[in-house]
C-alpha cells in the first residue's frame, strides 16, 4: 500500500505520487536519511535523525571541524545543526564538500538544518537569508530551515543583533505570520525539504497554524532536566509538530551534572549523566542535538540506543524541572514577539 503523507495544516492525506505532482513538494525523492540512526518522521513524510550534532561554539579552526565532522560520520551521526548567526556555516560546508569528494558519504545522507537570523524577518528577506546559508554551506538544499527567533531586530545597522544605549535590542515591527509566509516562499523555491520554528511559545504557533498554508514540521527549544517543558512538548505533539531539544545536556551546568537522583540513575544503568539526560529526552519521542568539540564524547553522546529508562527514573528526572533556562535574549524582552512571558 502506498504510503501516506501530509502537507499542510489542514492535514489532507495525500500519497506520494500525488505529493510529488503538487508544486507545494519541489523534491522528488522520499529519502531515508541514515540507516545507522533511528529517525523521526515530519508530518510531510521526511524524516528527521533523532540525534544530531549541535555546533554553536565549535572552535573556530577547519581541521577541528574537519575532524569532528568526520568521527561525528563515522560514528553514525548524520545529521549537523548550524545557523546562519554560528558563524561556523563555510567551515562546515568545506568539511561537507570534502566528504562528498571522497565519497565518504552522499549528500541525500545527511540532514542538515540552519536557521533564519532575526535581521531577515520581512517576508521578502527569508530567501535571501537561507540562500546566504547554502552559499556559506555549499549546498543546494537544506534539509531543514527554522525561523531561528520569532524576534525581529532591525536590519541594515551593520550589527545582527543591536542594541540601543540601555542595552535593549532595536526591534522591528514583524510579526512570526510574516516571516513564516517568507518560510513558505522559500520552501516553494526549493531552498528547504522541511520548514520549521525555533524558540516559539504556544501562542505564536497557533498563530502560524491558523493564518497561513503549510504547517511548521518542527519546534526547536531548550529542553533538559531543570526545565522539563512538559506543556509546550504536549502542545507541539498534539499539533503534530515534532520537537528538538537545544541544551539537550544543560550545557552541562554542574549542578545537572552532579544531581544526586541523575548520578544514581546512570550507575544503575552502567551510563554516564549526559547519556541519561539524553535518553529522557529520546523516550518522550524529542529530537536532540548534544553539541561536542571533543571527540570522545561524540560516541559518549550517541552510545544512548542500548538502554531504557523505567518509568520511575523518567518521572524523577521530571521532579528535577525548575524552569530554569540557560538561553534567554533579556535584551528583547520588550519585543512584542518576546517568547517566554508565557507559561509555554
Ligand atoms: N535554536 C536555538 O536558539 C539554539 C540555542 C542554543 C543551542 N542551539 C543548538 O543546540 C545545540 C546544543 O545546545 P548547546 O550547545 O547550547 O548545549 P549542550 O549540547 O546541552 O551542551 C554543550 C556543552 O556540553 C559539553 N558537553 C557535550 N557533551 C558532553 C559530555 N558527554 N560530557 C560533558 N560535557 C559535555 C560541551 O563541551 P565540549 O564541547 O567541550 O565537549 C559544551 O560545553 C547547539 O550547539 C546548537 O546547535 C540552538
Amino acid at each position: 500500500m502506498e504510503k501516506v503523507y501530509q502537507l499542510n495544516q489542514n492535514q489532507r492525506s495525500i500519497t506520494l505520487s500525488e505529493a510529488i505532482d503538487n508544486k507545494e513538494f519541489p523534491f522528488h525523492r522520499d529519502k531515508a536519511v541514515s540507516a545507522k540512526t533511528p529517525s523521526i518522521h515530519f508530518v510531510n513524510g521526511f524524516q528527521i535523525p533523532i540525534i544530531g550534532l549541535g555546533t554553536y561554539d565549535m572552535p573556530t579552526n577547519q581541521s577541528v571541524m574537519d575532524n569532528i565532522i568526520n568521527v561525528a560520520i563515522d560514528i553514525g551521526y548524520r545529521h549537523i545543526d548550524t545557523a546562519y548567526i554560528y558563524q561556523n556555516e563555510e567551515m562546515i560546508g568545506k568539511t561537507l564538500r570534502d566528504i562528498f569528494a571522497n565519497n565518504k558519504t552522499k549528500r541525500e545522507d545527511l540532514f542538515i538544518t540552519s536557521k533564519v537570523w532575526s535581521t531577515y524577518h520581512k517576508r521578502s528577506a527569508v530567501a535571501e537569508a537561507l540562500k546566504l546559508s547554502l552559499n556559506n554551506l555549499g549546498l543546494d538544499y537544506l534539509d531543514l530551515a527554522l525561523i531561528h527567533w520569532p524576534i525581529a531586530v532591525r536590519s541594515g545597522t551593520g550589527y545582527l543583533w543591536p542594541l540601543d544605549e540601555n542595552n535593549q535590542t532595536l526591534d522591528d515591527d514583524i510579526s512570526v505570520v510574516e516571516t513564516w509566509k517568507g518560510m513558505e516562499d522559500a520552501y516553494r523555491l526549493g531552498l528547504a525539504k522541511s520548514i520549521g520554528v525555533s524558540n516559539f511559545n504556544s501562542e505564536q504557533l497557533s498563530r502560524v497554524l491558523k493564518h497561513t498554508f503549510i504547517k511548521p514540521v518542527v519546534n526547536q527549544f531548550e529542553i533538559h532536566p531543570y526545565l522539563s517543558q512538559e506543556k509546550l512538548v504536549e502542545f507541539c505533539h498534539n499539533n503534530s509538530i515534532q520537537v528538538i531539544a537545544y541544551c539537550p545536556i544543560g550545557k552541562a551546568h554542574k549542578g545537572l551534572l552532579n544531581e544526586p537522583i541523575l548520578t544514581t540513575i546512570a550507575s544503575n544503568n552502567n551510563k554516564t549523566v549526559p547519556q541519561v539526560m539524553l535518553r529522557w529526552l529520546i523516550q518522550r519521542d524529542i529530537i536532540i542535538i548534544p553539541k561536542t568539540s571533543k571527540t570522545y564524547r561524540l560516541s559518549e553522546n550517541f552510545n544512548i540506543f542500548d538502554f531504557q529508562l523505567t518509568d520511575e527514573e523518567m518521572t524523577e528526572i521530571f521532579k528535577l524541572n525548575k524552569n530554569m533556562r540557560f538561553i534567554n535574549p533579556i535584551e528583547a524582552i520588550n519585543n512584542k514577539e518576546y517568547p517566554f512571558n508565557r507559561e509555554f
